[in-house]
């Protein structure tokens, strides 16, 4: 069979060969720079943590100090899921580490969480100039390294915190005001979700902490009921 693709080869007839398939996490996707970068679907954690560190896939790139992976347990039982890295995460390197960040910690910490104890990640590993909203494209092309998070994770709850976090994982465009207060399943393995305000804008508007503190005693209940769930 060699021979006869040689044969047709020296002959300047095309040959066409079948390809061998591709696992899924080995295909293309296609760069700012325009060069191909592997797919993360089926990548382990480690992988997937050089491959943020790596990655070019927006415009993004070119303004961070570095990437924003995420921080905490990397099976952690709690998701906390924000926008993107400010200034202060970009210099660090880790999500939620400003001024909103401490509030986060200190929200986690009245509902017993430390921490260390939940994993922290962002729809965007890398800081939009000026602190702006992300972008559609920016938001698609980070997916699939949150996504892949999520099913290495596999949280028993994920809470979103703010408009960006909670539209973008459910895929929705209803304000905040009416996301919250309600329980989502997330993706095929029906994670219960909970969405909050952010803690930037707790600072602003700090009388909306109560909400905040309902909205984490909701999401501790939804955790406590599925731990009861014998898992299929
Ligand atoms: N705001 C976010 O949404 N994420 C961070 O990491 C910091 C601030």
């Amino acid at each position: 069979m060699l021979t006869r693709a040689r044969y047709l080869e020296a002959m300047g007839i095309d040959v066409w060969r079948r390809r061998a398939a591709v696992p899924e996490h080995q295909t293309a996707a296609p760069t700012a720079d325009g060069n191909a970068v592997p797919a993360v679907a089926g990548m382990i954690w480690e992988e997937l943590q050089r491959s943020v560190a790596a990655c070019t896939r927006c415009e993004l790139h070119r303004g961070r100090t570095q990437t924003v992976f995420g921080v905490g347990d990397a099976h952690a039982e709690w998701l906390i899921i924000g926008e993107a890295p400010g200034a202060e995460e970009d210099r660090q390197g880790e999500p939620f580490v400003g001024r909103a960040g401490q509030l986060l910690t200190a929200m986690l910490f009245a509902v017993g969480l430390k921490r260390e104890q939940v994993f922290i990640a962002n729809i965007l590993k890398c800081r939009p100039p000026n602190n702006r909203d992300p972008q559609p494209e920016e938001i698609n092309c980070c997916a699939p390294f949150l996504e892949r998070q999520i099913a290495l994770v596999a949280p028993r709850i994920i809470l979103a915190v703010g408009r960006i976090a909670g539209q973008n994982l459910l895929k929705t465009s209803t304000s905040i005001g009416k996301l919250r207060g309600q329980a989502f399943a997330y993706g095929e393995r029906r994670i219960p979700l909970v969405v909050t305000y952010h803690p930037a804008y707790l600072l602003r508007s700090p009388r909306e902490k109560r909400k905040v503190w309902q909205d984490l005693l909701f999401a501790k209940r939804l955790y406590r009921e599925s731990m009861r769930e014998v898992p299929a």
